[in-house]
């Protein structure tokens, strides 16, 4: 096996299990973590990465085991991007295509034993997963000994290996490329991956592999999208491609895959609805577009923090999106990979840009019909029901017609540059006008409610139009600095601290998310805040360091992975290697 100097050492198979780019296979111990207790204990178990379905719950088999020639188990002891080692080298296990898996012998005889989840009418092994058989082809020099048990032992001669697949019946296992050959693949995908990453500092190396490994390995292609490569936020229950995390990652792949970084996106135009709409997400079965499309477990929980009756649960047809950042994307892929992207999407981003400026609204600014077009779910921003016009979504369009007039001015077309630039500068202007509360030095939200001028950073969002105020700047900055709002020990939290509904742990109520930081370092630079911009950064790169994972998101008091948050997630890997990779320049730069 080859080494990636440390992105192995957090594949800890408990919280980070092995998977591989495309496979939807996940490899954890079975002495550790959740779902893992029982009769099955010991050894690997092997569940699946599937939409709307938790690991713990997706089991194909309960338990993998090696033993040496002697009978006796051999350990789990070295874990890498490519596979995995038993022993001293006797065995090892790699992962083959979206749905199989390889073990094999190398240099001496072992015993495999594999436990599917269960038996079924007819004697087939067959996982937790309805529908799915358990499939296994072996090389010669392997002897099988299926018991009637349902356990496949099997013991297997230096270089014998067997192929063990998921997936619906076939009539014939195709016979296994050889266990050789399958590594040596493995190992060649991954040195071509790492061979791209970005140039950082030393300290932030060894998360930064971890970043750059976890955007590889978080990839799935989607039935829907039998074509392309789909980072999913998370292959532990985020398995699809959700719209805002899309463009996020995007932003960490343009430093090294410039067409994976444009697949991103295009995912989600091909998508696009005939109005111009885009969905919130795109996963194996469809699209979650409107309400009518959300999953039954998603429904229930807005019904009980909304009301069974609020129409952002009964109202089928309610568009459900995520923030427009998707011109912003595009041309901060291209300027760093010297793509097309932007132009490559011009017209679907147009037409996404009329879509948000054509929803209701009671004062010319854009606003969220649905709690989850606004990516924030539990956010007090909503707690009075929606539709809420907060802030930060006239900000994100300023940046994006800024970008189309940027992309019009380089294509030799003054006048869309024009037309593009006047809507941003109204925009702005509407912004600090009818949302921004002099007397409390607050950008306000406005809600079902009336106003709310809870301290968020979705109200510093305006620093985004690089076009506010000084008084409104100096507001908005006296926030981040203050110990009491969003000066917290860690970074930005996500709710002022004093105010009543923080709470250092529950998702968009308190915690740290790395977007959230990103954004607002993009929104000091925009303001030409550049020394606050570079202090976020380094503050937020420090706490991920120090924290030693790459979590959904942190608690800002201790810096630490809040409860709750899943770990090895998509964006959180993007932006902390973007912001790593811009400390590093602006180093060089100094
Ligand atoms: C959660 C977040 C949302 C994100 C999604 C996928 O629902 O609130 O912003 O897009 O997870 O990561």
């Amino acid at each position: 096996m080859g080494s990636w100097a440390g992105a192995g050492e957090f594949l800890d198979l408990c919280e980070v299990p092995l998977t591989d780019r495309g496979s939807r296979l996940l490899v954890f111990r079975n002495d550790g973590g959740p779902g893992t207790e029982g009769a099955a204990a010991g050894g690997l178990r092997v569940a699946g990465a599937i939409y709307e379905r938790s690991p713990q719950k997706s089991t194909h088999l309960r338990r993998i085991a090696v033993f040496d020639g002697a009978g006796r188990p051999l350990d789990v002891t070295v874990v890498e991007p490519e596979g995995i080692t038993f022993g001293t080298s006797e065995a090892s296990l790699v992962l083959v295509g979206a749905d199989a898996l390889s073990i094999g012998a190398l240099g001496q005889p072992v015993s495999v034993v594999l436990e599917p989840f269960g038996i079924g009418a007819e004697g087939q092994p067959v996982s937790e997963v309805e529908g799915t058989g358990i499939h296994w082809s072996a090389t010669a020099g392997s002897v099988p000994s299926a018991g009637d048990d349902g356990v496949v032992r099997l013991w297997l001669e230096p270089g014998a290996s067997v192929l063990v697949r998921i997936g619906q019946p076939v009539d014939e296992a195709p016979e296994p490329d050889s266990h050789a050959e399958v590594a040596a693949s493995a190992s060649a995908r991954w040195s071509e991956w790492f061979a791209r990453l970005p140039a950082v500092r030393a300290t932030n190396l060894e998360l930064v592999r971890y970043a750059w490994w976890i955007l590889a390995s978080n990839i799935v292609q989607l039935d829907t999208h039998p074509g392309i490569d789909a980072v999913v936020p998370s292959k532990q229950g985020y398995v699809a491609a959700w719209q805002w995390d899309s463009y996020f990652i995007s932003i960490g792949l343009r430093h090294g895959d410039a067409e994976l970084a444009g697949d991103q996106l295009r995912l989600f135009f091909a998508e696009q609805a005939p109005d111009g709409g885009l969905p919130d997400v795109v996963h194996d079965h469809g699209t979650l577009a409107c309400v009518g499309d959300m999953p039954p477990g998603d429904l229930a929980t807005l019904a009980r923090i909304h009301g069974a009756d609020s129409p952002m649960v009964t109202q089928g047809d309610m568009p459900i999106t995520k923030p427009p950042l998707a011109a912003w994307a595009a041309r901060a892929v291209d300027a760093v990979a010297g793509t097309q992207l932007q132009s490559e999407l011009r017209d679907g981003l147009d037409r996404l840009h009329a879509w948000w400026f054509a929803r209701p609204t009671p004062d010319g600014l854009p606003g969220y019909e649905h709690v989850y077009s606004s990516g924030l779910d539990d956010s007090p921003l909503f707690d009075d029901g929606g539709p809420v016009f907060a802030p930060d979504l006239p900000s994100y369009l300023v940046v994006a017609l800024d970008a189309m007039a940027d992309l019009a001015e380089e294509s030799g077309d003054p006048e869309t540059a024009a037309r593009h630039r006047a809507l941003a500068e109204s925009t702005a202007a509407a912004l600090v006008e009818r949302r921004f509360d002099s007397e409390v030095g607050r950008f306000v939200a406005l809600t079902p409610a009336g106003r709310r001028g809870t301290v968020t950073p979705f109200g510093l969002m305006p620093l985004l139009t690089g076009r506010l105020p000084a008084p409104v700047k100096a507001a908005l900055t006296a926030q981040l600095a203050d110990p009491t709002l969003l000066g917290a020990p860690y970074g930005l939290p996500t709710v002022g601290l004093s105010e009543p509904e923080f709470n250092q742990d529950r998702m968009w109520r308190g915690p740290v998310w790395l977007n959230v930081n990103w954004l607002i370092v993009q929104g000091l630079l925009r303001s030409g805040l550049e020394a606050d911009a570079a202090a976020l950064a380094e503050q937020t790169v420090a706490m991920v360091v120090a924290s030693g994972g790459l979590h959904e998101y942190w608690n800002p008091l201790t810096g630490t992975r809040a409860v709750g948050a899943t770990t090895g997630f998509g964006w959180s890997a993007a932006l902390f290697l973007d912001l790593a990779v811009w400390l590093a320049a602006s180093d060089a730069g100094r």
